[in-house]
């Protein structure tokens, strides 16, 4: 492959982008995985930006300067394929009912007229109809509509139009499209991309584009996610006239006809992730909406029903512009604006890729960088100890800031232990030996507090739940201080080798976006079952032989199985974890004789993780000769977490250093404390 720039994504965003870029002379290869439920071919094709009533200034400005293109930019297309992308400056009408308050649907600087409205391309987008205006512009409307908004400015491209001109336009003009090879990865070293891992090999470019959609996190860890979109269309009858001749844009409900007689019914918006489907209850709010708007539906004959992933950020606005690479642009992320916003989008990432970007442009880039969702400032560890709240526990708080153990630097505790040496993993020195987690926490606060009175040094984090913000992982990746916290990302939810290498990938990326440039460790779980959470020891073992060969330091979670852990350690993996009983139980050391086998003959750290629920527990595996521990459940799930994550790791350092100094031999016998000699009988 010869290309200057490789886009990683075949919609509408990354062939718009490809020919873009094509177009100003470069080199340019596209994949695509002609995946049905993306979002270019599952839209409506609206060209909203009014109707959606944007309230984000920046991304306003981003929809306008991209509607302003479609002419020219559709004309452009059309001319290269000799296809029709059905642009259409239809205007949208937004009806508004009988108590939706349609003084309170006005914005301000929206106008208000009772005349009809002026024509699309009239300067002034915004005319308020009242009953007797609205009814006689557009017939068949519901008679409970009493008024609503012209956008005159809107309008529409029939997008599964668009994107097949876009596919021909791409082909005339010379641009490869492979759409039968699945990118699996993004190789990157010291922050610079060196080649995309695919099916079909390493293939590699200069510049590369990531323009992947709802599966954008995949691939990097940018917190898109999908929300679900079903949709329907209905055609006008053979001998019926279609009376609507511009978008319907109601609660909940879009109405977009098109010149060929069907009419889009769209869109629900669920947060369901990736599950498929058209499902009754999405289609039959749809319909119920749809005929309540604009009745002469309920009988047109259906035509189909489909469904699709819009790709969404948290702040619900794409990302676009350069990453932490400096030949990987981002152009994805665009929610329920991606038609909408196809031609800025590839002029804009063209002009970064080719260095041609205007002053402007940058600065309306800045509203869209990727960093806007790592960029809070990170929580300092000097705030836990003033914000420290015991009181869900039993011991209140005054008796506890007032008591030197839960408040004394931990260091006071780990100097006890500076006959040791310092926990070395893959080259990195730790002086804590307790490592503990994230999860399971009733909130954020509690989490951070915990972390930070159980001085550990790495935390692990689940990659998964990061990306998608989770229930209880939303901005976990900002709440703690990765200055100070080394990142241990994991694979949990993986069920084979190979999602756990792909999310092994992006945990990597995560560390490095949270500025963990050489982070490289990954904690492995492949857990195929969901009852016994009990891991799988030949995916492990494939996945820790990968990611060994890919750089990673590899610390795998395994059941406390001696000879697998051994083969591990022959794989070169930088430590084993095996588990002390199933992960969150509680139930404490159930594998002691396995853990003893491990240690024994381990030439690499042994981590007891999961299972232990009690700082006994804690100190005892230490006892044992183990080097670390890794502690989540006991600690997030006690009554007091930040109190059970100090006795954590006081357990800790009590148990390695009883294991340095050696336990007495136990006897069968008493043998009195005093000796007996000298003493008068
Ligand atoms: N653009 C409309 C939607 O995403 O439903």
């Amino acid at each position: 492959m010869t290309s200057d720039i490789l886009i990683i994504g075949g919609g509408v965003i990354g062939l718009a982008t490809a020919i873009e870029l094509k177009l100003r002379g470069a080199k340019v290869t596209a994949f695509g995985r002609n995946r049905k439920a993306a979002a270019a071919t599952a839209a409506a094709g609206m060209l909203a930006p009014s109707a959606e009533r944007i309230a984000n200034t920046a991304m306003l400005e981003l929809c306008n300067r991209s509607l302003y293109l479609y002419p020219d930019w559709t004309r452009k297309l059309e001319e290269i394929t000799g296809l029709d992308t059905g642009y259409w400056a239809c205007g949208i009408l937004a009806p508004v009912y009988q108590g939706q308050g349609e003084k309170k649907t006005r914005r301000q600087g929206d106008e208000f007229d009772n005349s009809l409205p002026s024509s699309p391309s009239s300067p002034s987008s915004r005319h308020w109809l009242d009953k007797q205006a609205i009814h006689q512009y557009q017939t068949g409307l519901s008679e409970e509509v009493i008024g609503g908004w012209w956008y005159s400015d809107d309008g529409q491209v029939d997008n599964r139009a668009l994107f097949q001109t876009l596919l021909n336009a791409a082909e005339n003009l010379g641009v490869e499209i492979q759409e039968g090879i699945a990118v699996k990865g993004i190789i990157q070293q010291q922050g610079e991309v060196k080649g995309l891992q695919t099916d079909a090999g390493t293939l590699r470019a200069s510049k590369y584009v990531l323009a992947t959609g709802a599966w954008s996190n995949e691939l990097f860890p940018l917190p898109v996610r999908p929300v679900k979109g079903q949709m329907l269309s209905v055609k006008v009858p053979f001998n019926s006239e279609l009376s609507l001749s511009r978008v319907l844009y109601g609660e909940d409900i879009y109405i977009v006809p098109r010149r060929d007689g069907r009419i889009i019914i769209g869109a629900t918006c669920e947060e369901v992730g990736f599950t498929p489907g058209n499902t009754p209850v999405g289609i039959q709010n749809l319909l119920q909406a749809a005929i309540r708007l604009y009745p002469q539906l309920q009988n047109y004959p259906i035509e189909e029903f489909w469904w699709g992933f819009r790709p969404t950020t948290p702040d619900k606005l794409p990302i676009l512009g350069d990453s932490c690479c400096k030949n990987l642009i981002f152009a994805t992320g665009h929610h329920r604006n991606g038609i909408l916003l196809a031609p800025i989008t590839a002029k804009l990432v063209a002009d970064i890729v080719l260095e041609e970007t205007e002053e402007k442009s940058d600065s309306l880039l800045n509203h869209f960088h990727y960093s806007r969702f790592h960029n809070s400032t990170p929580k300092s560890t000097a705030m836990f100890t003033s914000s420290v709240n015991f009181s869900n526990g039993n011991i209140s708080s005054e008796s506890l800031s007032n008591n030197s153990i839960i408040d004394s630097p931990i260091e006071d505790l780990i100097q006890d232990t500076k006959l040791d040496n310092k926990l070395n993993i893959a080259g990195k020195e730790f002086t804590s030996r307790l490592m503990t987690g994230t999860g399971k926490y009733r909130n954020i606060t509690e989490m951070q507090q915990s972390v930070e009175k159980s001085g550990c040094q790495i935390v692990t984090v689940a990659v998964r739940r990061v990306q998608t913000n989770a229930p209880g992982h939303e901005g976990l990746a900002e709440a703690l201080d990765w200055n100070k916290i080394w990142m241990l990302p994991n694979t949990a939810g993986c069920k084979t080798a190979e999602e756990a290498i792909r999310v092994a990938r992006l945990g990597r990326e995560m560390a490095k976006i949270l500025g963990q440039e050489e982070n490289n460790f990954v904690k492995l779980e492949v857990i195929p079952d969901a009852k016994y959470l009990l891991p799988d020891p030949i995916g492990t073992l494939q996945a820790a032989e990968q990611l060994v060969k890919e750089g990673f330091a590899v610390l795998p979670y395994i059941n406390a199985d001696p000879m697998l852990a051994k083969r591990l350690e022959e794989a070169g993996c930088a430590t084993v974890m095996p588990l002390a009983a199933p992960i969150g139980s509680g139930q404490g050391l159930q594998t002691t004789a396995n853990i003893k086998i491990i240690i024994e003959n381990a030439n690499i750290p042994v981590v007891v993780d999961a299972g232990i629920g009690a700082p006994s527990e804690a100190a005892q595996a230490m006892e044992m000769g183990a080097d670390a521990l890794l502690i989540n459940s006991a600690i997030a799930l006690a009554k007091n977490p930040p109190a059970m994550a100090r006795a954590m790791s006081m357990a800790a350092v009590a148990g390695r250093l009883a294991y340095l100094a050696g336990r007495m031999p136990m006897k069968d016998y008493a043998s009195a404390s005093s000796p007996l000699t000298g003493t008068v009988s």
